[in-house]
């Protein structure tokens, strides 16, 4: 039995940190669970700006079975967060994204909070001039595109429930984009797992391609992703480079078992392999 801190926002902390990057991590926690997740956050060398709430933080448990390779995933709700509870962690937010210098936002809303969400918290960071990174499902993610973020990662099955239609690769999947991103965000990068990526950015479109299928856990492998894609953002590293990087990143995430961590060897041999096209 492994037992570890998660969920998508500790995911790409974790990835940043490993890449070198000053990284802390916020939202909501509350109970045992809660605890056991702040500790594991300082042993991975994570500034824990956590707001505490009296509901538990969920558990997530994942059963691989050895003989099918199969994954079972039970997920708990989240813990019911109450209003004042939600304000006091805007207040913290306010002040937290003011010291920084981009915000990923990531995974989806625990019970109780507004579903525009995202779009409240990305109008701060707005105002404070940080860009924003948005990785969401569903209606968070609908209503969190209002607020603009700078860039958006859907994966297939968000993009295709976005657009409330399946979408075939490659020219469904730039029509479902172009979707996104009249509904608020100027740069959407698409991850379609082993096809890669299709950026539509101000500056042009690409995709690009890893140079082979990755058996593994694909788990956590957009969380890799969004963290290149920010890295790449604040390092201004041009489009076909930046997505090149978040390919190889990606990948390599594959080939760990647990999500949050990437195989460093595998990131340097897929770079210069990873196949990147203006569209
Ligand atoms: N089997 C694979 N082989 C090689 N690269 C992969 C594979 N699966 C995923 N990737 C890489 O990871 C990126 C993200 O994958 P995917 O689209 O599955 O993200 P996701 O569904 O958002 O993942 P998660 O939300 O679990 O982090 C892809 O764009 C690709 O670069
Ligand atoms: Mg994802």
């Amino acid at each position: 039995v492994v037992w570890r801190a998660g969920g998508k926002g500790v995911n790409v902390a974790r990835i940043l940190l490993a890449l070198g990057a000053e990284t802390a991590v916020t939202g909501l926690v509350g109970g045992v669970t809660g605890g056991m997740l702040r500790s594991d956050l300082r042993t991975a060398g994570l500034a824990d700006k956590l707001e505490e709430i009296t509901g538990d933080s969920r558990r997530t448990l994942s059963v691989f079975d050895e003989g099918t390779a199969h994954t079972a995933i039970f997920n708990e709700p989240g813990p019911t967060v109450g209003p004042r509870e939600w304000q006091r962690f805007i207040d913290r937010f306010i002040d937290l994204v003011a010291e920084a210098h981009a915000v990923v936002l990531s995974g989806s809303l625990p019970p109780g909070l507004p579903v525009n969400s995202y779009a409240v918290l990305i109008d701060v960071a707005c105002k404070l001039g940080v860009p924003t990174v948005l990785d969401a499902d569903g209606e968070a993610l609908r209503q969190g595109l209002s607020g603009h973020p700078t860039l958006v990662k859907p994966n297939l099955v968000e993009l295709e429930s976005f657009v409330g239609r399946s979408l075939r690769f490659p020219n469904d999947v730039v029509e479902g984009i172009a979707a996104m991103r009249k509904a608020g965000s100027e740069t959407v990068v698409a991850s379609l797992g082993p096809e890669g990526l299709v950026a539509v950015t101000p500056e042009g479109s690409w995709t690009a391609k890893p140079p082979e299928s990755v058996v593994g856990n694909p788990t956590g492998a957009g969380d890799a992703a969004v963290a290149a894609l920010t890295l790449g953002m604040l390092a201004g590293t041009p489009w076909p480079q930046r997505l090149a990087d978040a390919v190889a990143l990606s990948a390599a995430a594959v080939c760990m078992p647990v999500a949050g961590a990437f195989d460093a060897a595998a990131y340097r041999r897929f770079l210069p392999a990873v196949h990147v096209e203006a569209r």
